[in-house]
């Protein structure tokens, strides 16, 4: 999943003080590193802390509480957190010379997988807290605050989800057009490398009651389209309410049904569990947008199997052909690990086949990171930091052309366009394509939150450029299935 930076929404709610009395606002600035799913968890912090007076702020100099949702996927991610710590205890010390205090809280997957680490190694740290306990959040405060040192990171993914079920259930809000949704967390996969399955625990779903609610009061809220998340979002399962077992393909359906709910998306697949539901899904549902994140690491059947994926690369062309067969406009877009244990010139080359046979629309890459705890870590033939960036750096040039030549290729087609919020310049709005591309063109501002028929004038190094084709009224009831065709023709 992508990095990204949480929008946070400023909720409104009355303000108390530290006793629970009407008094002073407390701001709280939170910083989210990583994952889609942690930008969902800060949004849901901050919601928990809405009740409790805490309003956001981006300011990190006016906040009375600060919690860094952390990342602990690659060594570098856990460093930032500490240097992060280090700037942070200046601005704490400066508040506490003007007479005012700031608590400073971690949670995410560091926090999960350091515990008291992070309090010994950054004495600043009043909180450290887990992912499955943000729904505690405020008791736990409430002793951090009396002078206690909290650590928090109990396994119990039951009450999250419970709780994050009962937030769902509070007063509609006014959401930005485009949200998550979480529906699963955990894997159970272990691959080789992968701290996630230590970090986030055994692969757990949510019913699909809580999801379907959870969905209607975004749509309700403004929501139009929602990206279910899950660290192994295809292996979701549930009960339906016909009593039979539903995957993520039946889930999706009944999603579609929901009114206002103009586009739905998901990530991260793991090859192994995209199954014909799914993938026949792709072909269905006009609101399934076409993109699919489906991460295959390597090319190179030797590490595939020492990384513990459990496929082969034939395997994952024969689905790429399956799944293109149901969606042929469907952009793919993958992970890949450079300098597994190992990996070899040869296995690289394969690597580098695979991309070239696939084309991807986008793709992330990463230098292989030695985690500790992992079987990977305890392999022999660690690769070498210069080969492991020689490699990284070829392959980044490879993806890198695969993605200018998928977005040069949508230059003078008409698609729609989600406009979600301002753009770069006064005038302009930035939304997302059907293909998750970054759009920005001309349009007033009382457009956000619609879908629009955007033709896309020029390619830009990140986005594109478009210029509105036709006004819709604000419900933007443009069907994305009938502009895919115009756009296919054109
Ligand atoms: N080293 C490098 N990359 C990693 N990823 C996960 N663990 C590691 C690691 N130890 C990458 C994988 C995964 C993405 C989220 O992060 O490519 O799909
Ligand atoms: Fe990590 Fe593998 Fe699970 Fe993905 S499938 S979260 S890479 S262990």
């Amino acid at each position: 999943m992508r990095p990204s930076r949480p929008e946070v929404e400023i909720v409104e709610a009355p303000a108390q003080d530290e006793t629970g009395s009407p008094g002073r606002k407390r701001k709280v600035f939170v910083r989210t590193y990583g994952c889609q799913m942690n930008v969902y968890d800060s949004d849901r912090m901050t919601d928990v802390l809405a009740p409790e007076g805490f309003q956001a702020t981006e300011d990190l100099e006016d906040a009375d509480l600060v919690i860094l949702n952390t990342c602990h996927i690659r060594e570098k991610a856990a460093e930032k957190v500490y240097s992060e710590l280090g700037r942070i205890r200046k601005v704490k010390e400066e508040r506490a010379r003007q007479g005012k205090d700031m608590m400073v809280g971690v949670a995410g997957c560091v926090a999960q997988a350091e515990g008291e680490e992070i309090a010994r190694r950054a004495p600043i740290v009043d909180l450290v807290i887990g992912p499955q306990s943000y729904h505690r959040l405020p008791g736990l405060l409430a002793k951090a605050g009396a002078g206690e040192k909290v650590v928090e990171t109990e396994f119990d993914i039951d009450a999250k989800f419970e709780h994050l079920s009962e937030q769902a259930a509070a007063p509609v809000k006014k959401r930005p057009p485009a949200a998550f949704l979480t529906v699963q967390e955990g894997c159970d996969k272990f691959c080789t490398f992968c701290v996630v399955p230590y970090t986030r625990g055994a692969e757990v779903s949510r019913s699909v009651e809580q999801i379907v609610t959870e969905a209607e009061r975004m749509a309700a809220s403004g929501v139009r389209e929602i990206t279910l998340l899950g660290q192994n979002v295809n292996a979701w399962h549930g009960e339906g309410a016909d009593g039979k077992a539903w995957g993520l393909g039946r889930l999706l359906r009944r999603l579609a049904e929901i009114d206002g709910l103009d586009r739905l998306r998901y990530t991260t697949s793991h090859p192994r569990d995209m199954d014909d539901d799914l993938i026949a899904a792709h072909r269905d549902l006009t609101s399934l947008m076409p993109y699919l994140h489906l991460p295959v690491q390597s090319g190179s059947d030797r590490i595939l199997k020492a990384m513990n994926r459990r496929h082969t690369r034939e395997d994952y062309f024969r689905l790429i052909d399956r799944i293109r067969e149901a969606a042929p406009d469907i952009a793919l877009s993958g992970d890949f690990i450079v300098g597994f244990p190992g990996e070899t010139d040869r296995d690289f080359e394969d690597t580098m086949d695979l991309i070239r046979r696939v084309e991807y629309g986008s793709a992330f890459s990463f230098k292989y990171s030695s985690r500790p705890g992992t079987p990977g870590a305890a392999m022999d033939d660690q690769v070498p930091e210069d080969i492991k960036s020689a490699r990284l750096a070829a392959l980044q040039d490879l993806v890198s052309a695969q993605q200018k030549a998928f977005n040069a290729s949508r230059l003078g087609m008409t698609c729609d366009v989600l406009l979600e919020r301002k753009g770069r310049n006064p005038g302009q709005l930035a939304g997302k394509s059907p293909w998750l591309q970054a759009v920005q063109l001309d349009a007033p501002e009382n457009l956000i939150g619609s879908i629009q028929a955007v033709e896309i004038i020029e390619i830009g190094a990140n986005s594109l450029f478009g210029r509105l084709i036709e006004r819709q009224d604000e419900s933007g009831s443009t069907r994305p299935g009938a502009i895919k065709e115009a756009a296919f023709d054109a």
